[in-house]
């Protein structure tokens, strides 16, 4: 199972990168907006930072200028991924772009069928949104079941990625679910990690310590 991180930033990704978490990088168009900085730059840079797949968004909706769109994009890197929407245009695009051999991750997935023609064209990733489907008070985590028994069933190559992880609970599910990636934005490790009780356990137990004689800590404690 692979991290990819939910980013555009540099920052992030080299903070990340050095805690193993980056076996590749999603950016969308609303993450590349939030870096204010030329966008095409943007993914180069992220692309030679990164050995991992990155994922740059297309953002026509009309086929002929996707897949202009695409094939551009595509030649920015050898690691680019080009997320395609799960669109029937999307579908018709996809068709085209494998032609191609442009990698591909289909993308804005809410429900698993949609995720079907493109399971079947063998596209290299598909991606479920869960978090935006629970704005909703709906539950999204099931779907990532279904697809994965859609892609043993079909025989396909493709592989799932779980993406719009919003806090540790989707993070979790979405681990034990059977996701080939996990796609985790920083805010999402941030609170993983900003726990009060780990916060309040940690406090306690070097409170607790110091009850013992300095002495006998510091032979305890002696890195030499
Ligand atoms: C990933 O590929 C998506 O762009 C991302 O996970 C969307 O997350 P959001 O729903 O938190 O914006």
């Amino acid at each position: 199972m692979e991290f990819f991180l939910d980013t555009a930033s540099i920052e992030e990704i080299k903070h990340y990168q050095a805690l193993g978490l980056v076996d590749g990088v999603t950016t969308n168009p609303t993450l590349l907006a939030k870096e204010g900085r030329d966008p095409i730059n943007q993914i180069k840079e992220i692309t030679a930072l990164v050995s991992g797949p990155v994922s740059a968004e297309i953002t026509y909706s009309e086929p002929e200028k996707m897949i202009k769109q695409a094939r551009k994009l595509s030649e920015l890197a050898g690691n680019i991924v080009i997320k395609v929407p799960a669109s029937i245009s999307g579908i018709q695009v996809a068709r085209r772009l494998k032609k191609y051999g442009i990698k591909m991750n289909i993308t804005l997935n809410f429900h698993s069928t949609q995720t079907i023609p493109f399971i079947k064209m063998g596209i290299d990733y598909v991606s479920i949104f869960i978090g935006r489907v629970e704005d909703f008070g709906l539950c999204n985590k099931e779907a990532i079941q279904s697809i994965k028994s859609a892609i043993a069933q079909m025989n396909s190559t493709t592989k799932l990625i779980s993406a719009s992880i919003r806090n540790p609970g989707y993070l979790i599910e979405a681990v034990t679910a059977g996701s080939d990636v996990v796609t985790v934005p920083p805010s999402c490790w941030e609170k993983v990690y900003n726990n009060p009780l780990f916060y309040l356990g940690e406090k306690e137990f070097l409170e607790d310590w110091k009850q013992l004689p300095t002495k006998m800590r510091k032979i305890y404690e002696s890195l030499d």
